[in-house]
């Protein structure tokens, strides 16, 4: 099949038939048979980057399967964000990625700051077998740990760490089912789900971060739509400033960053 055709067929499911279209082919190679494959899970909802492996993210493509949350191109409003706080790019700054699925974003630190290292930890075993994937050329920069942030004991043997980064689970419980398909079927629940009202995470995450982090280290969540306002608010209830909202392409406030609270102290990006 030819790209007009597939790309016809594609119209049916896709906002973006042709460049699907060129992916698909391009993955299938000469297979024929293996292309057909291909269309037919597409046209069933399933998203190019689960179908063929491989989703781009900041500069490198990252193996992706139904065990990770596919990695948006929103959560890069966080790597920018952070260069906008460290602009040295030669510093050896320590990073925590809390939730780390396929791990792109403490990939995509580590590839800006040459002399970082960081741990990437997440609850799904499953997750941390791809994360190892597409971190293994980082080798020991990059360490990879099974933990769950609801536990007492979280991180409680790692140190502290200058910058902590995390894309928690931060849909409501009851919007799962309310999710385009792709998201809904192909994305992880576990990946998604945020509780009752989105926030469980930050909830537990606002009260142990605190013990990670450096002095004058930060912490940089990225946040679901409209939950800004809450989210500073569980995070002051533990002594942290916000010093900075940004949003993302759309327009929309995706990323904070808190730093902890000292009387009189300036904190600036
Ligand atoms: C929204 S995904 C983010 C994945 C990746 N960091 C990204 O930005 O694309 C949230 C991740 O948090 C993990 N997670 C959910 N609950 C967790 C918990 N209690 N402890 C540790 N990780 C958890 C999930 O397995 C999932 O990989």
């Amino acid at each position: 099949m030819d790209i007009e055709t597939v790309a016809r067929q594609l119209g049916a499911v896709s906002d973006t038939p042709r460049p699907d279209a060129r992916r698909l082919i391009k993955a299938a190679g000469d297979d024929e048979a293996r292309l057909q494959e291909f269309v037919a899970r597409r046209l069933r909802g399933e998203p190019v980057s689960k179908i063929i492996g491989l989703r781009g993210f900041w500069k490198r493509d990252f193996v992706v399967t139904k065990d990770v949350l596919d990695p948006r191109p929103d959560s890069e409003t966080l790597i920018e964000a952070v260069l906008r706080f460290y602009p040295e790019k030669t510093i050896p700054l320590r990073f925590l990625d809390i939730g780390t699925g396929s791990g792109c974003l403490l990939t995509s630190l580590l590839d800006e700051y040459a002399h970082a290292t960081g741990i990437g930890v997440d609850i799904s075993p499953a997750a941390l077998a791809v994360a190892a994937c597409n971190t293994k050329p980082f080798g020991k920069r990059i360490q990879l740990r099974t933990g769950d942030f609801t536990a007492s004991d979280f991180g409680q043997d790692w140190g502290v760490f200058d910058v902590i980064v995390s894309n928690p689970p931060y849909i409501k419980t009851n919007d799962i089912d309310l999710l385009a398909p792709d998201v809904r079927l192909y994305d992880p629940r576990v990946a998604l789900d945020g509780g009752s009202d989105g926030l469980s995470a930050y909830r537990t995450l606002a009260a142990c971060v605190g013990n990670l982090l450096a002095p004058g280290g930060r912490v940089f969540f990225e946040i679901g739509q409209g939950q800004g306002d809450q989210v500073v608010s569980l995070m002051e209830a533990h002594g942290f400033s916000v010093i900075s909202r940004d949003r993302d392409l759309s327009g929309i406030e995706r990323v904070l960053v808190f730093g902890k609270s000292t009387p009189g102290a300036v904190v600036s990006g």
